[in-house]
């Protein structure tokens, strides 16, 4: 009996203190009590010039973000906004502080202070860059499974029109589609070679999820089935297995090449005079930009699984956009590859076509 009433005793002080602590942790604003007046899609101020500014914070959004889904919460980037007092019409202070995001990321930050937009920040200039004018702050996404148009799109081609510049350059619109600015803009930077898969029928690209459903494999077991001589990576028969395997469910298909950066915080040194202009430096057999090339399964959240393959799988005729390459093609492929090409020929869209048909044309141009 004496050692029940212990027990309790000692049960009772531990939820006690469990709780003080848990209460000591919790001191800082939860987002719910933010969002009891930012959550609502109505919620705005008046400004003195007559507009209305939306102080509305969509919950889903931001909770399906990069960063509502890694528990960061609204005080953790709004450091200043930590208590909130119901007294006053407003329950913190306004103007909020401004917000570091490299209290965060510290790398990202000291690769952008090398960086032109940085040194034009500082020297006044309008419009100069800081890291909430290029990403979206409270609904950002991971980034890797955009395709190198999108990542123009939301960030340099907002500010830049790079058909302004590089008259050097021929073929712009090929190279802007198919090589993303700061592969050339941020060299430091590593760089790969991504292949998506486009569905020429709903003239989509398949995500990760869709592709391996329709192989019937996950992630897991994709190289187990594919990868027949377990090195870890596809090569070139290997690619055509995938192929054949994709036909055989009637997914007419090809692979998108495109030259991206590696999400790394050095891509963001952009600098100026030091951006990549020698042709030689990717038009040739060796090029070094293209070594890493790698098979890409988009997730929804923005980010992607992927299987390396070989460099030689960019010569198969299943690659659209690289004919880069060329100079690397074998001819017995070619052959190979136009038979597989014609058979598959009636379903393939007319651009597509075309460009098939006039790959020897164009290779002889050169
Ligand atoms: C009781 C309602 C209420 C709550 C709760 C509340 N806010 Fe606000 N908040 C406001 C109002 C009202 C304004 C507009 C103030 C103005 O500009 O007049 C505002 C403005 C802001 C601004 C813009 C300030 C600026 O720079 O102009 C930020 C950022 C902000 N709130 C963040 C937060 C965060 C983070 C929390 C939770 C810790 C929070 N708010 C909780 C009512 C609220
Ligand atoms: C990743 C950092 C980050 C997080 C997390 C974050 N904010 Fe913000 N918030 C910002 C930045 C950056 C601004 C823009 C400040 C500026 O324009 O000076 C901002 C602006 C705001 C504004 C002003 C209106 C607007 O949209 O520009 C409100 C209100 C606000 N935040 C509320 C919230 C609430 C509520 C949460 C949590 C649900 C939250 N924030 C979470 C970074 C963040
Ligand atoms: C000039 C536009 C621009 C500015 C300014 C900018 N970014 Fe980026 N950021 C990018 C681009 C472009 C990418 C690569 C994503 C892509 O290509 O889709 C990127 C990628 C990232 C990534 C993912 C890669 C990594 O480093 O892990 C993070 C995190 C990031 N930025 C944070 C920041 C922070 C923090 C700042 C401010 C110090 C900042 N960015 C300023 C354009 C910018
Ligand atoms: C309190 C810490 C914190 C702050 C402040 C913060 N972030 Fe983040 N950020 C994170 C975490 C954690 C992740 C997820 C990292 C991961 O999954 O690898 C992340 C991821 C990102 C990514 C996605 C990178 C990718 O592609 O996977 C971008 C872009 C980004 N942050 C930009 C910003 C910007 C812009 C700001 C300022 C408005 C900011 N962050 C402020 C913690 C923070
Ligand atoms: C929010 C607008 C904005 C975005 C987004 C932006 N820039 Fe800039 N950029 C500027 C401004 C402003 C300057 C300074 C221009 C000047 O000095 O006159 C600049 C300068 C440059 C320069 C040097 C050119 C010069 O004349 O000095 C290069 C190169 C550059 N940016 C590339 C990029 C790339 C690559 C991206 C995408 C990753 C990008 N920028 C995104 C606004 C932007
Ligand atoms: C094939 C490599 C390559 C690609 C791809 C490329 N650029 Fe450039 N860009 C250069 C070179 C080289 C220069 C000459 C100036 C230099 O050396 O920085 C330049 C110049 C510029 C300038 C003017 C800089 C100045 O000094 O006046 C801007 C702005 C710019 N590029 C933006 C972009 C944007 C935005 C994209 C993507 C749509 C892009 N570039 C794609 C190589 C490239
Ligand atoms: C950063 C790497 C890079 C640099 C530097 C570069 N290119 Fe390209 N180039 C590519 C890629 C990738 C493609 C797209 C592949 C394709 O469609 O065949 C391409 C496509 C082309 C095409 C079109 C080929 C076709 O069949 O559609 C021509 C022509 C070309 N480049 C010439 C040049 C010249 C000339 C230079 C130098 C002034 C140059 N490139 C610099 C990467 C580069």
């Amino acid at each position: 009996m004496e050692l029940q009433k212990r027990k309790v005793l000692i049960f009772v002080l531990l939820s006690l203190f469990i709780c003080l602590t848990a209460s000591g942790l919790s001191l800082a604003v939860d987002n719910e009590e933010c969002l009891d007046c930012h959550g609502d899609p109505d919620f705005s101020v008046e400004l003195p010039d007559g507009k209305t500014r939306s102080l509305y914070v969509d919950p889903q959004k931001f909770k399906v973000s990069v960063h509502g889904s890694n528990d960061v919460a609204c005080t953790d980037c709004h450091t200043d906004l930590t208590e909130l007092n119901y007294d006053n019409e407003v329950p913190h202070h306004t103007p909020a502080a401004f917000v570091n995001c490299g209290d965060c990321h510290d790398e990202e930050q000291s690769a952008y202070e090398r960086s032109v937009h940085a040194n034009a920040r500082s020297a006044g200039k309008k419009g100069a860059p800081i890291c909430y004018n290029c990403h979206n702050y409270h609904y950002t996404k991971h980034l890797a499974a955009h395709t190198v148009v999108e990542r123009e799109n939301e960030f340099c081609l907002r500010c830049h029109d790079p058909y302004k510049y590089h008259n050097w350059l021929p073929q712009k619109n090929t190279h802007f589609n198919y090589v993303e600015c700061s592969v050339c803009h941020a060299p430091e930077t590593g760089r790969h070679v991504h292949l998506r898969l486009y569905d020429l029928m709903t003239e989509k690209f398949l995500s990760g999820p869709e592709i391996l459903q329709k192989l019937g494999v996950d992630y897991d077991t994709f190289l187990k089935k594919f990868d027949k001589n377990g090195d870890g990576k596809i090569d070139y028969s290997e690619f055509g297995d995938i192929v054949d395997a994709l036909r055989m469910k009637r997914i007419r298909a090809v692979f998108w090449g495109e030259l991206a950066v590696e999400l790394d915080p050095k891509l963001h040194s952009v600098t100026k005079g030091k951006a990549i202009k020698n042709c030689e430096t990717c038009h040739s057999i060796n090029s070094p930009f293209f070594k890493d090339v790698r098979l890409l399964f988009t997730k929804p959240d923005g980010s992607v699984d992927f299987v390396p393959v070989t460099r030689n799988v960019l010569e198969s005729f299943h690659v659209t956009h690289f004919y880069v390459l060329d100079a690397t093609r074998v001819r017995i492929l070619d052959i190979i590859g136009i038979l597989i090409v014609l058979g598959g020929m009636a379903f393939a869209g007319g651009h597509m076509t075309l460009r098939i048909l006039t790959i020897p044309l164009r290779r002889k141009k050169r």
